[in-house]
């Protein structure tokens, strides 16, 4: 049996915790996340890193976890959908999406939040052109992307509560 086809043991921190799992080195993060752990807030749309459904931060960079081999996550810090919750950001993102109709079918939202959530955290005050580009990697299928933009920048202009 080749070493690709043998589960090894991988170590990483997921929300704050130290969590190993059993799993195969190609294994994507996405699926660890979501059959390993029982994190299922990472949706996946596209499976082929085009959507952004996917996302979470890996050592504070937005990835697309559908994409990234578990492996290449041993030892690292993530941060899902599920590690927002209680965050700067979150509370106020959650009801301004809905107050503005940014989460419709919802595959998207997660993946939405954790790239507004991240740009707000490294920009507070982004300009629109700049919350255009923080979501550039996140397609939604229902909004039309008005009510999303628009709730990230409402959530802008109120500021950190
Ligand atoms: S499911 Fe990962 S980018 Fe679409
Ligand atoms: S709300 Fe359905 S894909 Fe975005």
């Amino acid at each position: 049996m080749t070493a690709a086809r043998t589960k090894c043991e991988i170590c990483l921190m997921v929300n704050g915790e130290t969590r190993t799992v059993h799993a195969l080195p190609m294994e994507r993060l996405l699926d660890v996340l979501r059959n390993h752990l029982g994190l299922t807030g990472a949706k996946e749309g596209c499976g082929e890193g085009e959507c952004g459904s996917c996302s979470v931060l890996m050592d504070g960079v937005l990835v697309n976890s559908c994409l990234v081999p578990v492996l290449q996550a041993q030892g690292t810090n993530i941060t899902t959908i599920e590690g927002l919750a209680g965050t700067q950001h979150w509370s106020r993102l959650q009801h301004i999406f809905l107050a503005c109709g940014g989460a419709q079918c919802g595959i998207c939202t997660p993946g939405v939040l954790m790239a507004a959530s991240h740009l707000l955290n490294k920009n507070p005050r982004p300009t629109s052109d700049e919350i255009k580009e923080g979501l550039s990697g996140n397609l939604c299928r229902c909004t039309g992307y008005a009510q999303i933009l628009e709730a990230v920048a409402q959530a802008a202009s109120e500021g950190p509560r």
